[in-house]
């Protein structure tokens, strides 16, 4: 970790920022952000079919992992996350649940996903806490382990759309900050998706929530 406490050695932010605060992720998310609808919601965009293999970049808990399976449990579910603490706590949930999900620990850049080989990538709530060459570098690397045709789905903070959200995300990018939401916080994830090198941008909805406005998006590799 750094001297600030918030960002560990190999480069990534917590979930709640320190720490300390991990074990009570679940408990704030499903209070504060309606999780269970926002999270089905890209899983329903995303639509996997039987037999795909599917990649969850920043798993955290094991929520979406577990949704994406009990949606679709003919589906291979790799959830993907730096963070051995939190991974720690998606196992206990996923056992518990009795669902067989694969997790591996690193960066993504570093956890073996061979070049072609998954049909879809999801994310949830992890983008905006990469700066803005780790965003393109992860999805970068995601983008080569798609197969040509393959889908990434995202859901994540972007640009307030109307006063209402641009006044309760004020607090949320300082408490995150602005380093590194400012891409989302101010429109630039679409571009930033392109950079890493999948076609047809889209926007496909948006929410309102506590901390500002959630977007959907989706892009081919
Ligand atoms: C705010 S949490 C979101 C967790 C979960 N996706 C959700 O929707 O609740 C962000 C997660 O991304 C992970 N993370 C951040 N940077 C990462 C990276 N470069 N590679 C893999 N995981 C990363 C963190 O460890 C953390 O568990």
């Amino acid at each position: 970790m750094d001297a600030t406490g918030k960002t560990h050695r190999h480069g990534f932010v917590p979930a709640l920022g320190y720490d300390l605060l991990t074990p009570l992720y679940d408990t704030l998310v499903a209070v504060t952000l309606n999780e269970r609808a926002v999270k089905q919601q890209l899983v329903a965009q995303a639509r996997i079919a039987p037999g795909m293999t599917v990649v969850d970049l920043g798993c955290g808990t094991g929520t979406l992992v577990l949704m994406i399976k009990r949606a679709q449990p003919a589906a291979h579910v790799i959830g993907v996350d730096v963070d051995a603490k939190i991974l720690g706590i998606a196992r206990a949930k996923l056992d518990a649940a009795g669902v067989d999900v694969e997790l591996r620990e690193g960066l993504v850049q570093e956890v073996g996903l061979a070049p072609g080989s998954i049909d879809r990538v999801l994310t949830s709530l992890v983008l905006h806490h990469l700066t803005s060459d780790e965003k393109v570098a992860a999805l970068h690397t995601l983008h080569t382990a798609l197969r040509p045709g393959g889908e990434l789905h995202v859901l994540d903070f972007g640009p307030p759309h109307n006063v209402l959200m641009s006044l309760v995300s004020a607090p949320f990018r300082f408490f995150d900050g602005h380093s590194r939401t400012d891409d989302n916080f101010s429109g630039r994830m679409p571009e930033i998706i392109a950079r890493a090198g999948f076609r047809d941008v889209a926007e496909r909805g948006h929410r309102m929530t506590v901390f500002g406005t959630l977007v959907y998006w989706s892009a081919v590799a």
